[in-house]
């Protein structure tokens, strides 16, 4: 990225020499996250993000399709989740399991009032990654068009969009060790799309602006570096660490809950509640120890609500409260993951001797 920072002063539109370097730049970015993925290059629009290409494959399938609900699962992220509550159709919310997984019974009644589907690939808080191929084929089979957030599996698992069959798919360069603020929308060859950005015409049409060849750039690296890492197996080396760390956390702890379905999480999350510990004191203690997690997702983090997620998935409210989301990736090695687990120990036990098991307020003393 940094020679487009330093010196990529080109607009990529421009027909100059220097536009035209930045305008391959970008195309090779457009490749490689379409490796990623398992698309074509031409089917990838890169956008300001996650939640921009969220909305904009929502607003999409919103403005194209008659009526109908939109049907989406319960434990969506907001992006997904404050996008259509804001249109005017219904939306069917799909339950989840008690291990966070997309309950399919009522799938069938639901596509019988429904105009098009949205489903995460992975939820952001467990890592739970949900049934997407049988429920994209229910909603093919019925004539729907489908839509997938798959900014947290992305990079973490293999995804094939051809075999999945789906008509879009949003990604994020930051959760795949790319930079904040770039992301990206598969869009199926052919698919009927009405963008959201309208102007200059970039993006073949599909998102007008001009392009941020910098963090374009990065996002193409990132993803070619992460594809690398998942060719080589990467995703079982980052499992160990996370298990290891959950098998020390639960051998040294007592009232220690391990959320989401353990036999198809993300290789990298751990979701865990400590009974008698206010997630928010507890992130106080971690942060002192230089470990960096958050209660329910990063953006709940500070909000005194439990998360939705943990709502759906029938936790309840006092040990929802109690929640840390763990990540690990290429960049830690087993030991980070070993001592973040004795913090953690030390952090719980700490405020468990305070808290006097879950009753009273946080107080947190400084040493
Ligand atoms: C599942 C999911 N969807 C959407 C988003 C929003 O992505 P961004 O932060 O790139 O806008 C996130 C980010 O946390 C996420 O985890």
């Amino acid at each position: 990225m940094l020679p487009w920072l330093r010196d990529g002063h080109a607009n990529p539109s421009g027909a100059y020499r220097e536009a035209k370097r930045a305008r391959a730049a970008i195309d090779r970015a457009r490749e490689q996250v379409a490796a990623l993925i398992g698309g074509d290059a031409s089917e990838v629009v890169f956008t300001g993000g996650g939640t921009e290409s969220v909305n904009t494959a929502l607003h999409s399938l919103d403005h194209l399709t008659g009526s109908g609900n939109a049907v989406v699962s319960s434990i969506e992220h907001s992006a997904v989740l404050r996008c259509v509550e804001a249109m005017a159709r219904g939306v069917s919310r799909m339950p989840v399991n008690v291990g966070g997984v997309l309950e399919m019974d009522a799938l069938a009644e639901q596509l019988k009032v429904a105009a098009f589907v949205s489903m995460m690939m992975a939820n952001n808080e467990t890592g739970v990654i949900q049934p997407v191929s049988e429920f994209f084929q229910m909603a093919k089979a019925a004539g729907l068009p489908t839509h997938s957030d798959a900014i947290q599996a992305a990079g973490k698992i293999a995804i094939d969009v051809k075999a999945l069959g789906v008509d879009m798919l949003s990604v994020s360069a930051h959760k795949f060790h790319g930079p904040k603020g770039v992301g990206a929308l598969y869009v199926r060859g052919g698919l009927a799309f009405e963008p959201l950005l309208r102007g200059g015409g970039q993006e073949s049409g599909r998102r007008s602006g001009t392009e941020n060849t910098a963090g374009i750039v990065g996002m193409g690296v990132a993803a070619e570096l992460a594809l690398r890492h998942l060719r080589n197996d990467g995703a079982t080396s980052i499992s160990a660490m996370r298990d290891a760390f959950e098998a020390k956390v639960l051998g040294g702890l007592t009232g220690v809950t391990r959320n989401g379905d353990t036999t198809r999480r993300l290789p990298n999350t751990s979701h865990l509640s400590f009974v008698g510990c206010e997630a928010a004191g507890l992130l106080i203690l971690l942060d002192e120890k230089n470990i960096a997690c958050s209660a329910g997702s990063a953006c709940m983090t500070g909000s005194q609500r439990p998360s939705h997620v943990q709502l759906a998935m029938g936790i309840p409210e006092p040990l929802a409260k109690s929640s840390l989301r763990f990540s690990f990736s290429r960049l830690n090695t087993m030991v980070d993951a070993l001592m973040a687990a004795d913090a953690v120990i030390a952090a719980v036990g700490r405020l468990r001797r305070v808290q006097g098991d879950g009753v009273g307020p946080v107080v947190v003393y400084s040493p």
